[in-house]
């Protein structure tokens, strides 16, 4: 059940009374029905009556009517007008362009544009690498999607996908100091997306592609990192797989135990499964079992696609079959990115001991966190309500920022694991079974993440 969160913010202006009592009957009247209030100011004061904003963090809009109705309903009380603060942040998009040199006058103009600008041009005909020395694709990227897996709102299309797109590309500014750019295209067919990011690629040092759906993401990206000269990192699964990394190797050391002692089961081989198998296996775990919504994988199951295929061949040393419930059993880890509530404390309690449970599932875990917390040594969601949220925002600008600094060509595994060692480093002598991974609002983050990544990208390009 949703619970009130600053996701969802209203603000209330009601007319009210001028009397002694009226700031605590409005507030209590918000409380009873369950609204966890924010701000209370008085915005007109007059002899026969004031003019209040209420702001108040709600669950749902049904619970937005709720308040407004009890409010509504206090004697002397009357709602002028609601506003959704998330709505409102959203207003005419997130970001704008603005130019980094002034315009002041026709001696600017004729050096930032004609005719000064077609020296800049002949330059970089004569020598297509000072692009990246006199233009913005030293420091831009294109956040792509083609809309068919948002969030968690499954295929909504480029349009409905754009506030994602703008929101990450504002991370992207704030954490890195990276010129994103939303780059949502009218298309789902895979030959069309790659056709069209390589004719958009000459503005940008780097494409960060989100929200595209598996399995067509793992042959666009494929094809992208063939085909291009910038790197090509999918957030939802290489973002996900260095966070992931980052925590399991902060856990494993809370519980005691080496990765190449522990049996680890994957739940959900789509975007974020597949990645985190694939940086999994670096780590020569003792074993990976990977579970989809038809079971354990093996090499005897039919109509696998390629990407399941990979798995099937590289995983399940033992050849299980059955359920997640089986592939549990006497397991030291588990990590869940597939469906909500898909096990209980019992199913834990069947785990090797001191089991570490991340549940990353999004809004609802695969198991709920505090009956995960019965029997499991560490816990993780991708919950900002909980300790030890997994969330891309601690690698993605880093990572981005550390290739654009070393003017990277590619993107490898060497350097997602560098990524992975450097968030988990930020933690430090501060780990303790919540606390896991840094704050997303930890300022160290980024900086080291993008020096490991740099550093790894500069070994390579040299080696
Ligand atoms: N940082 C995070 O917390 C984080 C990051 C990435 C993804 N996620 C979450 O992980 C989930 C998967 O994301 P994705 O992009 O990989 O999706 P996806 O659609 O690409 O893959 C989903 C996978 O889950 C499997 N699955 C579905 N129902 C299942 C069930 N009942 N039992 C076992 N497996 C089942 C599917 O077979 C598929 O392999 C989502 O809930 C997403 O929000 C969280």
């Amino acid at each position: 059940m949703p619970v009130p969160g600053p996701g969802y913010s209203i603000t209330v202006r009601v007319d009210a009374p001028p009397s002694a009592s009226a700031a605590g009957d409005l507030t209590t009247a918000v409380g009873k029905v369950g609204g966890v209030l924010t701000a209370f100011d008085v915005v007109e004061s007059h002899a026969d009556a004031i003019v209040v904003d209420i702001t108040a963090n709600v669950a749902s809009a049904d619970h937005a009517d709720d308040i407004t109705s009890a409010l509504n309903a206090l004697p002397g009380v009357e709602v002028r007008k609601v506003s959704d603060r998330t709505f409102l942040m959203h207003l005419g998009g997130k970001l704008e362009v603005s130019p980094k040199v002034a315009l002041r006058n026709r001696d600017d103009l004729s050096r930032a544009y004609t005719p000064g600008v077609a020296r800049v041009c002949q330059a970089i005909a004569a020598n297509p690498e000072d692009a990246r020395r006199l233009t913005i694709k030293r420091n831009t990227v294109a956040v792509v999607t083609d809309g068919s897996a948002v969030l968690g709102l499954g295929n909504i299309g480029p349009g409905a996908a754009l506030p994602v797109m703008e929101g990450k590309a504002a991370l992207f500014k704030k954490f890195a100091g990276v010129d994103a750019w939303p780059v949502c295209l009218d298309t789902q067919d895979t030959e069309e997306i790659i056709r069209t990011v390589r004719a958009l690629a000459p503005v940008y040092a780097g494409v960060n592609l989100e929200d595209i759906a598996a399995p067509r993401c793992f042959e666009i990206e494929a094809r992208l990192r063939e085909q291009l000269d910038i790197p090509v990192f999918h957030d939802d699964q290489h973002g996900t797989a260095i966070v992931v990394m980052a925590a399991l190797r902060n856990a494993l050391r809370v519980v005691d135990k080496d990765i190449e002692n522990c049996r680890v089961v994957v739940s959900g081989v789509g975007a974020a499964g597949s990645a985190i198998i694939r940086l999994l296996l670096r780590k020569n775990p003792a074993d990976v079992v990977a579970v989809d919504i038809d079971g354990i994988v093996h090499t005897g199951r039919d109509g696998m696609d390629p990407n399941l295929r990979w798995v099937a061949e590289h995983t399940n040393a033992e050849g299980k079959t059955g359920t997640l419930h089986d592939a549990l059993a006497g397991a030291d880890v588990f990590i869940g990115v597939s469906a909500p509530n898909l096990f209980g404390a019992e199913q834990v309690a069947t785990m090797n001991d001191d089991p570490v449970v991340f549940a990353l599932a999004n809004p609802d875990p695969e198991i709920d966190p505090i009956e995960a917390q019965q029997h499991a040594a560490v816990v993780a969601t991708g919950r900002s309500d909980y300790p030890n949220q997994i969330n891309n925002v601690l690698a993605f600008p880093g990572v981005f920022r550390g290739l654009l600094d070393a003017q990277a060509r590619d993107i490898d595994d060497d350097m997602l694991l560098a990524a992975a060692n450097a968030v988990a480093d930020v933690v430090d002598d501060r780990l303790n079974a919540s606390f896991i991974v840094p704050s997303v609002f930890d300022a160290a983050v980024a900086p080291a993440v993008a020096e490991a990544v740099r550093s790894a990208a500069v070994a390579e390009t040299k080696g």
